[in-house]
Protein backbone atom coordinates (compact mmCIF):
# COMPACT_ATOMS: atom_id res chain seq x y z
CA UNK A 1 0.00 0.00 0.00
CA UNK A 2 1.36 3.75 -0.52
CA UNK A 3 1.93 6.15 2.26
CA UNK A 4 -0.88 7.69 3.87
CA UNK A 5 -1.44 11.48 5.38
CA UNK A 6 -4.22 13.01 7.52
CA UNK A 7 -6.47 14.90 5.26
CA UNK A 8 -5.14 18.63 5.31
CA UNK A 9 -5.99 20.85 7.96
CA UNK A 10 -6.70 17.97 10.35
CA UNK A 11 -5.85 18.62 13.84
CA UNK A 12 -6.14 15.53 14.53
CA UNK A 13 -3.64 12.99 15.82
CA UNK A 14 -2.23 9.80 13.64
CA UNK A 15 -3.89 6.72 15.31
CA UNK A 16 -3.04 3.22 15.24
CA UNK A 17 -2.67 1.23 12.02
CA UNK A 18 -4.35 -2.17 11.57
CA UNK A 19 -2.96 -3.96 8.45
CA UNK A 20 -4.82 -6.42 6.12
CA UNK A 21 -4.74 -10.04 6.68
CA UNK A 22 -1.76 -11.69 4.94
CA UNK A 23 -2.61 -12.66 1.34
CA UNK A 24 -5.61 -10.11 0.93
CA UNK A 25 -5.74 -9.12 -2.85
CA UNK A 26 -8.66 -6.66 -2.77
CA UNK A 27 -7.78 -4.31 0.08
CA UNK A 28 -9.32 -0.69 0.90
CA UNK A 29 -7.99 2.11 3.45
CA UNK A 30 -10.43 2.79 6.53
CA UNK A 31 -9.80 6.39 8.16
CA UNK A 32 -12.37 6.44 11.30
CA UNK A 33 -11.96 9.50 14.16
CA UNK A 34 -11.82 8.25 17.05
CA UNK A 35 -12.68 10.16 20.84
CA UNK A 36 -13.31 8.70 24.21
CA UNK A 37 -13.87 11.64 26.73
CA UNK A 38 -13.17 8.85 29.18
CA UNK A 39 -9.56 8.46 28.52
CA UNK A 40 -8.52 12.34 28.40
CA UNK A 41 -6.42 11.47 25.47
CA UNK A 42 -7.11 14.00 22.16
CA UNK A 43 -9.08 12.88 19.12
CA UNK A 44 -7.30 10.39 16.67
CA UNK A 45 -7.59 9.04 13.05
CA UNK A 46 -7.46 5.04 13.41
CA UNK A 47 -6.69 3.70 10.15
CA UNK A 48 -8.24 -0.33 9.08
CA UNK A 49 -6.93 -2.02 5.84
CA UNK A 50 -9.98 -4.10 4.91
CA UNK A 51 -10.18 -7.10 2.21
CA UNK A 52 -13.13 -6.25 0.03
CA UNK A 53 -13.03 -9.28 -1.05
CA UNK A 54 -14.42 -10.27 2.69
CA UNK A 55 -16.76 -7.24 2.93
CA UNK A 56 -20.16 -5.95 2.18
CA UNK A 57 -20.84 -3.63 -0.35
CA UNK A 58 -21.95 -0.86 2.25
CA UNK A 59 -19.66 1.89 4.60
CA UNK A 60 -21.77 0.29 7.73
CA UNK A 61 -20.43 -3.13 6.73
CA UNK A 62 -16.56 -2.16 6.95
CA UNK A 63 -17.44 -0.53 10.29
CA UNK A 64 -19.53 -3.66 11.37
CA UNK A 65 -16.38 -5.95 10.33
CA UNK A 66 -13.91 -3.42 11.89
CA UNK A 67 -15.67 -3.62 15.24
CA UNK A 68 -16.94 -7.23 14.92
CA UNK A 69 -13.11 -8.24 13.98
CA UNK A 70 -10.73 -6.00 15.00
CA UNK A 71 -11.54 -3.31 17.72
CA UNK A 72 -14.65 -3.79 19.37
CA UNK A 73 -14.69 -0.35 20.75
CA UNK A 74 -15.11 1.31 17.20
CA UNK A 75 -18.31 3.37 17.94
CA UNK A 76 -21.01 4.24 15.88
CA UNK A 77 -24.84 4.43 15.92
CA UNK A 78 -26.68 2.03 13.50
CA UNK A 79 -30.19 0.64 13.39
CA UNK A 80 -32.02 -0.52 10.19
CA UNK A 81 -29.24 -0.58 7.83
CA UNK A 82 -31.82 0.32 4.99
CA UNK A 83 -31.77 4.51 4.97
CA UNK A 84 -34.79 4.34 7.53
CA UNK A 85 -33.69 5.03 10.67
CA UNK A 86 -31.38 7.95 10.35
CA UNK A 87 -28.97 6.98 13.13
CA UNK A 88 -25.91 6.38 10.42
CA UNK A 89 -25.62 9.53 9.39
CA UNK A 90 -21.34 10.29 9.44
CA UNK A 91 -19.04 12.40 7.50
CA UNK A 92 -17.92 10.44 4.67
CA UNK A 93 -14.94 11.57 2.45
CA UNK A 94 -15.93 15.26 3.37
CA UNK A 95 -19.86 14.70 2.72
CA UNK A 96 -22.68 14.25 4.90
CA UNK A 97 -24.36 10.75 4.03
CA UNK A 98 -25.77 7.41 5.60
CA UNK A 99 -23.20 4.30 6.00
CA UNK A 100 -25.71 2.07 5.52
CA UNK A 101 -26.47 3.12 1.90
CA UNK A 102 -23.67 4.91 0.74
CA UNK A 103 -20.96 1.91 -1.91
CA UNK A 104 -17.47 1.96 -0.70
CA UNK A 105 -17.25 1.43 -4.41
CA UNK A 106 -18.60 5.02 -5.22
CA UNK A 107 -15.37 6.03 -2.55
CA UNK A 108 -12.08 7.17 -4.73
CA UNK A 109 -9.23 6.38 -2.83
CA UNK A 110 -8.79 6.05 1.30
CA UNK A 111 -12.28 5.92 2.74
CA UNK A 112 -12.61 9.19 5.90
CA UNK A 113 -15.19 8.50 8.17
CA UNK A 114 -15.64 11.36 10.82
CA UNK A 115 -18.71 12.18 13.06
CA UNK A 116 -21.55 14.57 11.47
CA UNK A 117 -19.83 18.19 11.71
CA UNK A 118 -20.33 21.29 14.18
CA UNK A 119 -22.33 18.75 16.83
CA UNK A 120 -20.34 17.75 20.33
CA UNK A 121 -19.11 14.28 20.13
CA UNK A 122 -20.42 12.26 22.62
CA UNK A 123 -18.08 9.24 21.37
CA UNK A 124 -15.87 8.18 18.10
CA UNK A 125 -18.84 8.34 15.41
CA UNK A 126 -21.66 9.53 17.86
CA UNK A 127 -22.60 13.19 17.89
CA UNK A 128 -24.97 14.65 20.51
CA UNK A 129 -28.53 15.03 18.74
CA UNK A 130 -30.26 16.86 21.96
CA UNK A 131 -30.30 20.39 20.57
CA UNK A 132 -31.39 18.83 17.27
CA UNK A 133 -34.16 17.01 18.54
CA UNK A 134 -35.07 19.89 20.67
CA UNK A 135 -35.27 21.96 17.64
CA UNK A 136 -37.63 19.36 15.76
CA UNK A 137 -39.76 19.20 18.71
CA UNK A 138 -40.00 23.16 18.86
CA UNK A 139 -41.87 22.59 15.56
CA UNK A 140 -44.69 21.35 17.21
CA UNK A 141 -44.70 18.28 14.65
CA UNK A 142 -48.23 16.73 15.26
CA UNK A 143 -51.43 18.14 13.51
CA UNK A 144 -52.80 21.08 15.11
CA UNK A 145 -56.78 21.71 14.97
CA UNK A 146 -59.49 24.05 16.36
CA UNK A 147 -62.35 22.50 14.53
CA UNK A 148 -64.39 19.71 15.75
CA UNK A 149 -63.48 16.65 13.89
CA UNK A 150 -66.00 14.63 11.67
CA UNK A 151 -68.22 13.12 13.54
CA UNK A 152 -66.80 9.19 14.41
CA UNK A 153 -65.00 9.62 11.04
CA UNK A 154 -60.72 10.57 10.60
CA UNK A 155 -60.25 14.15 8.97
CA UNK A 156 -59.71 13.15 5.38
CA UNK A 157 -57.49 14.45 2.63
CA UNK A 158 -57.72 14.63 -0.90
CA UNK A 159 -55.69 12.64 -3.42
CA UNK A 160 -54.42 16.60 -4.23
CA UNK A 161 -54.17 17.53 -0.98
CA UNK A 162 -51.85 14.45 0.04
CA UNK A 163 -49.50 14.94 -2.77
CA UNK A 164 -48.68 18.21 -1.34
CA UNK A 165 -46.81 15.92 1.85
CA UNK A 166 -44.35 14.34 -1.05
CA UNK A 167 -40.99 14.96 -0.41
CA UNK A 168 -41.95 16.13 3.51
CA UNK A 169 -42.93 13.25 5.12
CA UNK A 170 -40.52 11.29 4.27
CA UNK A 171 -37.62 13.23 6.40
CA UNK A 172 -35.88 10.73 7.92
CA UNK A 173 -34.64 13.28 10.80
CA UNK A 174 -30.86 11.74 9.89
CA UNK A 175 -29.15 15.79 10.32
CA UNK A 176 -27.34 15.54 7.37
CA UNK A 177 -28.30 18.50 5.79
CA UNK A 178 -28.70 20.72 8.96
CA UNK A 179 -24.84 19.33 9.91
CA UNK A 180 -23.99 20.61 6.10
CA UNK A 181 -25.43 24.24 6.60
CA UNK A 182 -22.47 26.88 7.23
CA UNK A 183 -25.40 29.05 8.45
CA UNK A 184 -26.51 26.39 11.01
CA UNK A 185 -23.10 25.81 12.39
CA UNK A 186 -22.46 29.51 13.46
CA UNK A 187 -25.87 30.23 14.59
CA UNK A 188 -27.48 26.54 15.57
CA UNK A 189 -28.58 28.10 18.83
CA UNK A 190 -30.72 30.47 17.11
CA UNK A 191 -31.34 29.46 13.12
CA UNK A 192 -33.38 25.92 13.25
CA UNK A 193 -31.84 24.85 10.14
CA UNK A 194 -32.99 23.17 7.41
CA UNK A 195 -34.11 19.83 8.91
CA UNK A 196 -36.33 21.39 11.59
CA UNK A 197 -37.80 23.79 8.75
CA UNK A 198 -38.20 21.38 6.49
CA UNK A 199 -40.85 19.45 9.20
CA UNK A 200 -42.12 23.48 9.97
CA UNK A 201 -43.18 23.44 6.39
CA UNK A 202 -44.42 19.46 6.37
CA UNK A 203 -47.10 20.66 8.96
CA UNK A 204 -48.14 24.18 7.64
CA UNK A 205 -48.65 22.41 4.02
CA UNK A 206 -51.11 19.66 5.49
CA UNK A 207 -54.27 20.95 4.66
CA UNK A 208 -55.98 19.47 8.09
CA UNK A 209 -53.58 21.59 10.12
CA UNK A 210 -55.20 25.01 11.07
CA UNK A 211 -52.39 26.53 12.81
CA UNK A 212 -50.60 27.77 9.93
CA UNK A 213 -50.55 31.54 11.30
CA UNK A 214 -49.55 30.37 14.80
CA UNK A 215 -46.45 28.12 13.07
CA UNK A 216 -45.86 31.24 11.08
CA UNK A 217 -45.27 33.19 13.96
CA UNK A 218 -43.08 31.48 15.52
CA UNK A 219 -40.57 31.41 12.88
CA UNK A 220 -41.28 35.37 12.18
CA UNK A 221 -37.62 36.35 13.99
CA UNK A 222 -33.75 37.30 12.14
CA UNK A 223 -32.51 34.29 13.19
CA UNK A 224 -34.99 31.25 13.24
CA UNK A 225 -36.09 31.28 9.62
CA UNK A 226 -34.26 34.21 7.88
CA UNK A 227 -30.45 33.01 8.38
CA UNK A 228 -31.31 30.69 5.25
CA UNK A 229 -28.87 32.34 2.45
CA UNK A 230 -29.54 29.56 0.28
CA UNK A 231 -26.67 27.99 0.41
CA UNK A 232 -27.83 24.61 -0.86
CA UNK A 233 -25.61 21.99 0.96
CA UNK A 234 -28.62 21.06 2.79
CA UNK A 235 -30.30 19.90 -0.57
CA UNK A 236 -26.97 18.55 -1.76
CA UNK A 237 -26.45 16.00 0.70
CA UNK A 238 -29.99 14.88 1.41
CA UNK A 239 -29.36 11.08 1.47
CA UNK A 240 -33.32 10.88 1.27
CA UNK A 241 -33.67 13.20 -1.75
CA UNK A 242 -35.93 15.96 -0.24
CA UNK A 243 -35.11 19.89 -0.87
CA UNK A 244 -35.02 21.53 2.27
CA UNK A 245 -33.65 24.59 0.89
CA UNK A 246 -37.29 24.48 -1.51
CA UNK A 247 -39.13 24.08 1.83
CA UNK A 248 -37.64 27.13 3.44
CA UNK A 249 -38.52 28.89 0.28
CA UNK A 250 -42.15 28.07 0.30
CA UNK A 251 -42.03 29.45 4.25
CA UNK A 252 -40.51 32.93 3.39
CA UNK A 253 -43.17 32.64 0.38
CA UNK A 254 -46.07 32.41 2.83
CA UNK A 255 -44.36 35.01 5.30
CA UNK A 256 -44.86 37.62 2.30
CA UNK A 257 -47.89 36.87 0.65
CA UNK A 258 -49.43 37.06 4.80
CA UNK A 259 -48.01 40.98 4.31
CA UNK A 260 -49.49 41.30 1.57
FE1 LIG B 1 -31.98 13.91 6.74
FE2 LIG B 1 -32.95 14.85 4.44
FE3 LIG B 1 -34.46 14.94 6.64
FE4 LIG B 1 -32.38 16.56 6.39
S1 LIG B 1 -34.22 16.56 5.12
S2 LIG B 1 -32.90 15.37 8.21
S3 LIG B 1 -30.92 15.28 5.28
S4 LIG B 1 -33.72 13.10 5.59
FE1 LIG C 1 -28.28 26.26 4.82
FE2 LIG C 1 -29.67 24.96 3.01
FE3 LIG C 1 -30.29 27.45 3.59
S1 LIG C 1 -27.47 24.85 3.32
S2 LIG C 1 -28.36 28.35 4.16
S3 LIG C 1 -30.41 25.73 4.96
S4 LIG C 1 -30.36 26.49 1.59
FE1 LIG D 1 -30.75 3.17 9.64
FE2 LIG D 1 -28.50 3.66 8.29
S1 LIG D 1 -28.80 2.19 9.86
S2 LIG D 1 -30.38 4.73 8.18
Amino acid sequence: MAKFSLPRNSRVKKGKYVKAPEGAKNVRRFHVYRWNQDDGENPRMDVFELDMDDCGPMVLHALIKIKDEIDSSVTFRRSCREGVCGSCAMNINGSNTLACTKPIEDLKGDVVIRPLPHLPVVKDLVPDMTHFYAQYAAMEPWLKTVSPPPAGKERLQSYEDRKELDGLYECILCACCSTSCPSYWWNSERYMGPAALLQAYRWIADTRDEATGERLDALEDPFRLYRCHTIMNCTNVCPKGLNPAQAIAEIKKLMVAREL
